[in-house]
């Protein structure tokens, strides 16, 4: 029983990036009653859930069966209704989460995204759920940056 708590503290301060970063930390984590919603709030807990496996934790990309960009200082992180897009509807290979995620989500996830990997200062980083909702509601507009 020590041994197990002494093993879950361990972890616990193996990742304070996670604690740090998370400004809703202190916030209880209300959860949906769907199952097919994501329950996470926190950015660092839905950019752990939803986006690591293909941009990886640290943000650097991956290239194998197919090419996953990089966000590690992605300059088009800067262009916030594009990376809305992104999210929202996906593009190609990267699916869009628009049906999964809350407008609150959205702007968590990405707010956390611009900040860790954009350099950004979190005031300038910050995407709001009524950016989210514009976007959301102008889903047939094409991206701001063209690829
Ligand atoms: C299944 C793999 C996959 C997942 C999961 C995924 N992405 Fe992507 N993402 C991609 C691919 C592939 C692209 C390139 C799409 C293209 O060709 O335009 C991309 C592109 C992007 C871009 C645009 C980058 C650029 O240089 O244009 C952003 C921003 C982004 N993803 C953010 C996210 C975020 C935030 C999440 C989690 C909510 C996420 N992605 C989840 C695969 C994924």
């Amino acid at each position: 029983m020590k041994a197990a708590l002494t093993l879950l503290l361990a972890a616990w301060a193996a990742c304070p990036a996670l604690v740090l970063a998370d400004e809703a930390a202190s916030a209880p984590e209300p959860r949906f009653s769907s199952g097919w919603r994501f329950e996470q709030r926190s950015g660092p807990a839905l950019y752990g859930a939803l986006c690591a496996a293909c941009h990886m934790p640290d943000g650097r990309g991956a290239r194998g069966a197919g090419a996953y960009p990089a966000l590690q200082g992605n300059p088009r992180l800067a262009a916030a209704p594009y990376a809305l897009h992104m999210v929202l509807n996906g593009h190609r290979a990267m699916p869009g989460f628009g049906r999964q995620l809350s407008d609150d989500q959205v702007a968590a996830v990405l707010s956390h995204v611009r900040e860790r990997f954009g350099g950004m200062p979190p005031e300038a980083a910050r995407v709001t759920p009524a950016e989210s909702a514009e976007v959301r509601k102008g889903q047939q507009a094409s991206p701001a940056v063209a690829h």
